[in-house]
């Protein structure tokens, strides 16, 4: 793995990372890891199945996943798109809860893993600099305040033509930080050392910038 050269960006949902990810992977000419995908699979895979999110076959399911993802990142799961319902509020509800589980984080470590090839790698989650990719050159950690963030998501669902209701995203964005933050298995925190970037009052081609900066600083790009 050592001509792989990898990128960590980590972060709460709606920080920005995922837009920023694809971009820096674009841009690098590197490969993209959207690791919260595979938990939101595992989901589906799971509902799909009628087995309980409690049940201990979920982490099987998470083991054998039919996945895989198109050009374009477009999720298909047992060679069928389901990106649009991978994307939802209740879609990433549900993947948190399986995230919290250690048998579950275990099962998609190797997979997660396997995307680190030449000739590099932009890794996008929670613990991508701490547990998946510690010993990664470059690590970034994006945040924003739940408020900005519910924002961001309650436009995208206006533009979207789809009906929403700001304080009951933040309310949801609150759930799910907490979950995240607080589970007992690889929580969302920064490395130490990761660059912490607080997107809340800045521009996403500004974050990108100081993103970029950090990496030229390391030679990456
Ligand atoms: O990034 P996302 O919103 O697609 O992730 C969905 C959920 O999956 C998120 O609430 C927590 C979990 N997740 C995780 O625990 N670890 C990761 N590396 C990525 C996502």
């Amino acid at each position: 793995m050592s001509n792989v050269t990898i990128v960590t960006i980590d972060g709460p949902s709606g920080s920005g990372k995922g837009t920023l990810a694809r971009r820096i992977a674009d841009r690098l000419g590197f490969h993209l890891l959207d690791s919260g995908a595979l938990y939101r699979l595992t989901a589906l895979a799971a509902q799909k199945k009628g087995v309980a999110l409690d049940d201990p076959a979920v982490a099987d399911l998470a083991g054998s996943l039919n996945a895989h993802f198109a050009a374009d990142g477009a999720a298909f799961l047992d060679d069928v798109c389901v990106d649009d319902v991978l994307r939802t509020e209740q879609t990433g509800a549900l993947a948190s809860q399986i995230a919290a589980r250690p048998d579950v984080r275990a099962a998609l470590l190797a997979r997660q893993k396997a995307f680190a090839q030449a000739p590099g790698l932009v890794a996008d989650g929670r613990d991508m600099g701490t547990v998946v990719f510690p010993d990664a050159p470059a690590k970034l950690f994006l945040d924003a305040s739940a408020e900005v963030r519910a924002n961001r998501r309650y436009k995208q669902l206006i533009e979207h033509g789809l009906s929403a209701n700001l304080t009951a995203l933040i309310d949801e964005i609150r759930v799910r930080d907490d979950r995240d933050r607080d589970r007992a298995v690889a929580p969302l925190r920064p490395a130490a050392d990761a660059l912490v970037i607080d997107s809340s009052d800045i521009a996403i081609e500004a974050v990108e910038a100081q993103m970029l900066e950090y990496l030229r600083a390391r030679g990456i790009c």
